[in-house]
């Protein structure tokens, strides 16, 4: 799609164009827009809730932060000012955000920005060996704590364990679950515009046992096998970093503010070159969702997400972008 940043701003249509390109669990996009001239308002849609996966609605909160912030980053790049109030209906749960749009020029940090929005794309490929230094996890984790959330990178070897192991049995407490299974089914099943296709699923041999220390190897082992193949093998385990986005408390706009730390660092991460990938499983499930509550944070914030951060070979090909529904589908005028 073209984007037209300079002149009078561009359509409301153009920029929610954009900011369906947000993340979301499963490519589920469990969102609705409600346009009325410049004002926009963002609900969640609860029929697109991973039942199984996400019984408490944690990710679908988190995926429309995700929309909401991408929203602002469009905005902002495509000739618009934004003033946002996140669930301003009491009444409605599924009223996350309202939009205020005035016209105002993009600088160049919004054209940046806007760009990154463009380039991400969630890249499950096998990561290189080449670490993340702890000054640029530090400078992530100061991006997403300006949106309300606090990010916090996790550097301690037995803590990484520690969520690794998490993650792996939320893993196979949900792979317990043949309702779970057939909801992942049905969401990596060939469609134009949803779930998570086999071309973006990195090709993988089932019997392969699980890399110790590699975080990156919990990402691509969440779908069945695809067809997406490792341009280069690096011969050392890969390395990466993690973030644990959290909040101080777990109602619905913490969830949301959580999403919109999520998108803000991921813009940021693509921006550097970094591949990230979310690792939400061990907070789907509610007994490691309480251990990480617990054991790792001391009861202090509430686990939003998990991610993993590292760089891919730089001679990987690029990604298609993952298909979205169309905008006639999720928007509606008033
Ligand atoms: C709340 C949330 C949870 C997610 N959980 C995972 C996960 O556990 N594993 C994974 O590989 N991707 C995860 N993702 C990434 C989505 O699968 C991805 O955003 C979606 O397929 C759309 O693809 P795109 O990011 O390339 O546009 C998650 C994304 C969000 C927003």
């Amino acid at each position: 799609m073209s984007v037209q940043p300079v002149g009078a701003p561009a359509p409301v249509d153009q920029v929610l164009e954009l900011a369906c390109r947000a993340p979301s669990v499963h490519n589920t996009q469990p969102w609705t827009w409600r346009v009325s001239g410049s004002r926009v308002d963002l609900f969640a849609d609860f029929r697109r809730q991973l039942v199984y996966a996400d019984p408490g609605r944690r990710d679908l909160l988190v995926s429309c932060g995700a929309a909401l912030h991408h929203l602002q980053v469009a905005a902002a790049g495509l000739g618009w000012a934004a003033r946002v109030r996140r669930c301003p209906d009491p009444g409605d749960e599924r009223h996350v955000a309202s939009v205020q749009l005035r016209p105002a020029r993009p600088h160049a940090e919004a054209l940046a920005q806007l760009d990154a929005l463009t380039a991400r794309r969630t890249d499950r490929r096998r990561l290189t060996s080449w670490p993340v230094p702890q000054e640029r996890l530090n400078a992530l984790a100061a991006t997403g704590s300006v949106w309300g959330a606090q990010v916090l990178p996790v550097v301690d070897p037995s803590m990484r364990g520690h969520l690794e192991r998490l993650t792996r049995h939320a893993d196979r407490v949900q792979r317990r679950n043949e309702r779970y299974l057939s909801e992942l089914a049905a969401w990596t099943a060939p469609s134009p515009a949803q779930g998570v296709p086999s071309a973006l699923r990195p090709v993988r041999d089932p019997s392969e046992g699980p890399e110790p220390g590699n975080v990156a190897d919990l990402a691509a082992r969440r779908f069945p096998s695809g067809t997406l193949a490792d341009p280069e093998v690096d011969p050392e385990p890969p390395a990466d970093g993690m973030l644990l986005v959290c909040t101080s408390s777990d109602d619905t706009i913490s969830r949301v503010r959580a999403g919109e730390a999520l998108s803000a660092v991921w813009l940021h991460a693509t921006r550097e070159g970094l591949s990230l990938v979310p690792l939400s499983q061990a907070m789907e499930v509610e007994e490691t969702r309480r251990s990480l509550q617990g054991d790792v944070l001391g009861d202090l914030a509430c686990p939003q997400m998990l991610v993993r951060v590292g760089w891919l070979p730089l001679s990987r090909p690029d990604l298609p972008p993952t298909p979205r529904r169309p905008l006639s589908e999720v928007r509606t005028v008033v």
